[in-house]
């Protein structure tokens, strides 16, 4: 990380728009290599260096906290009418900065059901559901936006904090299986290590406007369930068929199963060199148990 740390120009100021779960780790993980970071949320708090910005409430950043702001990371999921929430309030402000980079953190959904197949960055977005229309809406607005914005498609994110192992503790564990359904994944540490990365090597890797950042192996949602009950030494309760579970569930959870794809990493680690930290849900999960 030291490295990472020299490489990259401390006169480098961050604003990570939306300091939520993945905002909050790539705060913590770029302030521990001695940047300047700025972060956002809806609500005021404690931390000096946290202001709020509310797209819906019209509260914007006073104009004191883009001085000299030369990256932002947009982690802000789409407003309700499918457009993008930062641009919708701060267009016009980020077009007169100089700003070297924007990240925009996407999600795999715009690439809709391959049906188990495998994606990539060049595969035409096909989006089923209609969070992922707007998804795909915001990546656009962005694309089309003259900022220098780099876009990351992401699959299902965890990490300490957010994982089986808090879904087994906090009683929210459902236990279903689906015959030849997989999820991709990413551990938060590869999502926040893999930007950086790119960030370091701007100058020597080829650019590319999207890419996704996954795991190596995608896999059904009980083998993750079932390494989560061993590791805490419990026995799994017993799978419920999706067909018999779905009637349960929420319409968004139930969503969630009906989409089935893997995504590839190829660009990320083949082409451009990223070594992930997490290569799989048992590394990634082993992590999780042992901060916990
Ligand atoms: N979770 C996943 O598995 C997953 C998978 C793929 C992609 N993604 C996408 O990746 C991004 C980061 O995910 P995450 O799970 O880390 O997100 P998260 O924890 O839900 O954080 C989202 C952040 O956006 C802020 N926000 C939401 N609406 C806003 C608005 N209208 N105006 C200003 N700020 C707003 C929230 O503010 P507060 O801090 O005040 O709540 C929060 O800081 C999101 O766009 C998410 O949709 C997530």
């Amino acid at each position: 990380m030291n490295n990472l740390a020299s490489l990259l120009k401390n006169k480098n100021k961050f604003l990570i728009l939306g300091c939520g779960f993945t905002g909050g780790f790539f705060a913590k993980t770029i302030r521990k290599l001695g940047f300047t970071v700025l972060t956002s949320s809806r609500s005021n708090n404690k931390d000096p260096n946290s202001f709020v910005f509310d797209s819906e409430k019209g509260i914007v950043p006073n104009e004191k906290f883009f001085d000299g702001v030369t990256h932002i990371l947009s982690c802000i999921p789409p407003d309700k009418n499918g457009n993008d929430p930062v641009l919708g309030s701060l267009r016009n402000k980020l077009q007169s900065l100089s700003l070297e980079w924007i990240g925009y953190l996407s999600t795999t959904g715009v690439y809709g059901n391959t049906k188990g197949d495998w994606v990539c960055e060049t595969d035409q977005p096909n989006p089923f559901q209609k969070r992922s229309h707007k998804r795909l809406n915001c990546e656009k607005e962005w694309l089309n936006s003259d900022l220098p914005v780099q876009i990351f498609r992401l699959p299902g994110i965890y990490g300490p904090g957010r994982s089986t192992f808090d879904a087994i503790k906090n009683k929210r564990i459902r236990v279903i299986t689906k015959k030849d359904q997989v999820f991709s994944r990413i551990h938060v540490a590869d999502i926040a290590n893999a930007i950086i990365y790119i960030l370091q090597n701007r100058n020597s890797l080829e650019f590319h406007q999207i890419i996704n950042i996954a795991d190596d192996e995608p896999c059904s949602q009980i083998e993750v369930i079932q390494y989560c009950y061993d590791l805490l030494n419990l026995k799994m309760p017993k799978p419920i068929l999706f067909e018999d579970a779905k009637k349960e569930l929420s319409p968004i959870a139930q969503s969630f199963w009906i989409e089935n794809r893997r995504v590839s990493n190829k660009l990320l680690c083949e082409k451009l060199g990223y070594k992930l930290i997490y290569k799989n849900y048992k590394m990634g999960l082993k992590n999780c148990f042992l901060n916990s």
